[in-house]
């Protein structure tokens, strides 16, 4: 089944990057980044080879489900520097693994502003809110704040942001 969102996404030519829809030849680097920074994750438990290829296949059938691969321009070609993911929920698209893995020498790639132009992306498909929910633990509720993120709720392990970057001054 496809994906309703393009297969790549172009950021803007001065940032040497782009959004690819990854496959399933990313889902070993996925499983160790995502092992690597399990502790701001909701799950906390390893994930094994066998599970992570278990998940991949299965998103693979959810057409509203995206993962993406940040890369980096690397000579003619690019190198994945990082991670960003939506999902559709009930009534909102819920952003997740969200991961910088890579720092490269020139780090060229903001994620912030990645984050930012993938929200705008979103936006074009789907007209429900952009939300994230955040470990309260987690240093990045900072940096959602500086990249156009609102908090608006309040659980007892984490936050409920939301993405207003594209409608400054609603509440
Ligand atoms: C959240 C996360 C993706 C943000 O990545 P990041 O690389 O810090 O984000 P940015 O590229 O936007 O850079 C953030 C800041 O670091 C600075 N920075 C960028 N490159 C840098 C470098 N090479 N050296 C030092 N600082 C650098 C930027 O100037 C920026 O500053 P600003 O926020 O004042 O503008 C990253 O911290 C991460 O992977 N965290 C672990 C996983 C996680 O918690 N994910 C979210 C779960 S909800």
């Amino acid at each position: 089944m496809g994906k309703t969102m393009p297969t790549e996404i172009a950021l803007p030519e001065r940032s040497g990057a782009r959004l690819r829809l990854v496959a399933e030849s990313d889902a070993e680097l996925m499983r160790r980044w995502k092992n690597e920074n399990r502790r701001f994750f909701f799950h906390k438990q390893e994930i094994t080879p066998e599970q992570q290829l278990a998940w991949f296949r299965t998103y693979l059938t959810r057409p509203d489900d995206h993962n993406y691969a940040v890369e980096e321009r690397l000579g003619s070609g690019y190198e994945t520097v990082g991670l960003l993911a939506c999902r559709l929920l009930q009534d909102t698209v819920d952003i997740y693994n969200v991961m910088r893995g890579k720092r490269t020498a020139p780090a060229v790639v903001s994620m912030g502003d990645t984050l930012k132009l993938f929200c705008s992306e979103i936006a074009r498909f789907y007209s429900v809110p952009i939300t994230c929910n955040v470990l309260k633990n987690n240093p990045a509720i900072g940096w959602y704040l500086r990249n156009g993120f609102v908090q608006r709720g309040d659980a007892p392990d984490h936050v409920v942001l939301r993405y207003n970057g594209n409608e400054v001054g609603t509440t």
